[in-house]
């Protein structure tokens, strides 16, 4: 067990970072299950990782959920670099508009200054549509910009929590139960042991996509989340940066 009054942040990001196998993390104070301002840090300390590394010309995909929504709300002031696109990840996600991938990428033009595109699809599609609809060529366009990102950043959130929010069937809910499914991320459903366990047909980035992208970062706190992002990070490429809070940290390590 770790000794929190003794660990100072850059140690527990240390530890943390060696226990879920990664190069880098970093950890906020506090649960983000209890208070937004926890969520405001995560978004803060993203947005101070991401100016590190970000330079003209790139191009920045990212998802949609109320993490990403504080880390387009923690650009206070305009990045300074020129033609910078902004691109959703995905098309749309549940019923909650301020929190949709296009939504946030087009907060995040705004506020970092840069373009942006939108992808509009249904989140969940048919093999059938997606076929046609990805070779629309306004579709192929976003789609090239977001498979050639040079920073993609990300949410995790927790199975369950995840399927309800997409009002998933009862048949596929069944089998995310059945799996034991405890994280999700871009659409993927995995099990405690990072294994794929159900995969909802998605217009946008792509697991495997991940493999040609410098700089990724998976934002996400709050204890309910700790089982999601210790699986999640069993399987994401070892350049995710991982910024999380406090409590998730403290369920890891304490194993
Ligand atoms: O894929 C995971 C979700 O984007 C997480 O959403 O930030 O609202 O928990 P959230």
């Amino acid at each position: 067990p770790i000794m929190k009054e003794f660990s100072s942040a850059p140690e527990l990001e240390k530890q943390l970072a060696a226990a879920l196998n990664l190069q880098s993390c970093n950890v906020v104070s506090g649960n983000a299950d209890e208070s937004d301002w926890v969520k405001s840090e995560l978004g803060r300390a993203c947005v101070s990782r991401l100016k590190e590394v970000i330079n003209e010309g790139q191009v920045i995909s990212v998802t949609g959920g109320s993490t990403m929504n504080a880390v387009a709300e923690a650009f206070t002031e305009k990045l300074n670099k020129e033609n910078l696109l902004f691109v959703p990840a995905r098309g749309g996600i549940g019923a909650d508009i301020k929190d949709q991938a296009n939504t946030i990428c087009q907060k995040m033009a705004n506020k970092a200054g840069g373009n942006y595109m939108v992808l509009y699809s249904p989140d969940q599609v048919t093999k059938e549509f997606y076929e046609t609809f990805i070779q629309e060529s306004s579709i192929r366009e976003v789609l090239m910009k977001i498979k050639s990102a040079d920073i993609v950043i990300h949410g995790i959130g927790d199975a369950m929590t995840m399927a309800r929010r997409r009002m998933t069937s009862e048949e596929d809910m069944q089998k995310l139960v059945q799996e034991k499914a405890v994280a999700e991320a871009f659409g993927y459903y995995f099990d405690e042991n990072g294994r794929i366990v159900h995969k909802v047909q998605t217009v946008g980035l792509q697991l495997e996509d991940l493999k040609n992208i410098p700089h990724i970062f998976a934002v996400a706190g709050g204890a309910s989340k700790a089982k999601a992002i210790k699986a999640y990070m069993k399987i994401a490429p070892k350049n995710t940066v991982l910024i999380t809070d406090e409590a998730v940290t403290n369920e890891i390590l304490k194993g």
